[in-house]
């Protein structure tokens, strides 16, 4: 059976853009920037891209193109035991997936609520009423049939769009719902910039605090913003790469891909802070007081901000909360193809076949996340994810690749079709410093758990859905990698993929 594969390479780099263009860039970078350093961040987020972003999106789309498949088979290619970090990797993909779908089934039901402003005066009762909140992880509540109609909608949608493969599914989808998404930021950055006291917002966001650029706290942070914000590190890059035809730019690729993400991010950035700008002006507060990131940011304080507009706020309100459906919709199919397509390529079996296996666990797993402890659990699951799951899969990549394997032959492989090409540089950030500033992080992170547990929880819920969830992240992994699989082991050069 033929392999899929993308229509154009402007159809994968899309796909790849509507991976990372997600969530993280409308909530999570214009409050990590602010609270980083203001317009000084630019520069360690700038170092970081250029060392470890790009970098790792180069080494991710050549393992995926050269190796023929998703994270667990390619990286199993290069040697047999590695197979068992692309599953790791494709674990972390599937928890990210099951809290993922909620947040965008939320944004759904906000877009119906902007049109009537239903969230009233008191944005976070709303809230907390809608999602059905419970007093803690553990009590669950029940499920909320407001947020399961538009989560089965979401499910469905997906499923459709992924059962048409690459070329007719993916590829389609994004090339529809990308230039959508930018024209309609478009919109909330005219409006946002055009309100009065948008003034104050750029100055709390591009102020440049340059005291902050020494302290290592700032620089952490533009890593860990990196990795969640270019998909590297969950094996959606080497699942997408490996639906590349032979002849495929790479290093070009990698490089629009990482721009067109951190340009959208700045562009997203622009239009939460002039909004957040006129809504501190409009209660005669500093900007510091409304500026808030995630879950907080924007069902909490943007509906608020929204109800404060001059004119057209359904309208306004109902285009936001479109652009996190949307920006949320591509990366959600992305994390669902990158664990399908390692399952499809490690036993040969059909994505139908795959995708009912994939979705179907997901779909059950996900559940949790429409009861009233959902917001907890995601809370919990989200950070552990974030702080030890990718950046621990991420550690080990670059170090077994840079320190046990022939880069120089990947690094000829990235160029061999490509405009221009990467030198030595790139072997350098593979093997020392991306190791280098990951282990760190890692360890930071380590030693901030162990000495408090994470967001004033019980410690039972850190221990079962933090650090439960990173464990069953190695169990899956031991798991899949110890069943028997159906796929070539020597496809291993160029002439083999012909
Ligand atoms: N880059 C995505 C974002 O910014 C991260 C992500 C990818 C999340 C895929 C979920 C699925 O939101």
């Amino acid at each position: 059976m033929a392999r899929d594969q993308w229509g154009t390479r402007m159809g994968f780099i899309l796909a790849a853009i509507g991976s990372a263009v997600g969530l993280g860039n409308i909530w999570r970078f214009p409050y990590v920037a602010a609270s980083n350093g203001g317009g000084a961040f630019i520069f360690p987020y700038f170092f970081a891209i250029l060392t470890a972003g790009i970098p790792i999106l180069i080494l991710e789309f050549t393992i995926g193109h050269k190796f023929r498949g998703g994270a667990p088979v390619a990286l199993g290619r290069m040697n047999k035991k590695w197979e068992f970090l692309g599953w790791f990797q494709s674990a972390v993909a599937f928890f990210i997936t099951v809290y993922y779908v909620a947040i965008v089934s939320w944004a759904i039901s906000y877009i119906g609520f902007a049109a009537t402003k239903a969230w009233g005066t008191d944005t976070a009762a709303f809230f907390f009423d809608y999602i059905g909140l419970s007093d803690g992880p553990w009590s669950l509540g029940g499920v909320q049939i407001g947020i399961l109609i538009p989560f089965l909608v979401i499910w469905a949608i997906a499923y459709f769009i992924l059962s048409k493969g690459i070329k007719r599914g993916i590829e389609k989808a994004n090339r529809i719902l990308i230039p959508t998404l930018v024209a309609l930021m478009a919109v909330i950055v005219v409006r946002g910039i055009t309100l009065p006291g948008a003034i104050d917002g750029f100055n709390y966001l591009f102020t440049p605090q340059w005291d902050k650029i020494l302290d290592p706290k700032v620089w952490v942070a533009a890593y860990g913003q990196i990795f969640f914000s270019l998909s590297i590190a969950f094996a959606i890059m080497m699942a997408y790469s490996s639906y590349l035809p032979k002849k495929t730019d790479l290093v070009n690729s990698a490089f629009i891909t990482a721009f067109s993400n951190h340009g959208f991010e700045l562009f997203a950035a622009i239009g939460v802070f002039s909004v957040l700008g006129y809504m501190a002006q409009a209660q005669g507060v500093p900007v510091a007081e409304v500026a808030s990131a995630g879950v907080g940011l924007a069902f909490i304080v943007f509906p608020q901000a929204i109800s404060a507009m001059p004119a057209l706020q359904g309208l306004v309100g109902a285009i936001f909360f479109t652009t996190l459906v949307f920006a949320g919709f591509t990366s959600f199919i992305s994390i669902i193809e990158a664990f399908t397509t390692g399952i499809i390529d490690k036993f040969g079996i059909t994505r139908q076949k795959a995708l009912n296996l994939c979705m179907g666990s997901a779909f059950i797993v996900s559940l949790v996340f429409v009861t009233g402890a959902g917001l907890h659990i995601l809370d919990i699951v989200d950070y552990f994810i974030n702080n030890f799951g990718i950046v621990i899969g991420g550690v080990v990549e670059v170090i077994l690749i840079g320190w046990f394997f022939n880069t120089e032959e990947l690094r000829q492989h990235a160029n061999k079709y490509s405009d221009f090409t990467i030198g030595k540089w790139w072997i350098f950030m593979i093997k020392f410093v991306t190791p280098v500033v990951l282990g760190y992080m890692v360890i930071q992170n380590i030693i901030e758990n162990i000495k408090a547990p994470y967001g004033g929880y019980a410690v039972s819920a850190v221990l079962v859905m933090g650090w439960g969830v990173i464990a069953t992240c190695v169990i899956l992994a031991i798991v899949f990698y110890n069943m028997k699989g159906d796929y070539s082991p020597m496809l291993q050069t160029d002439k083999e993929v012909d």
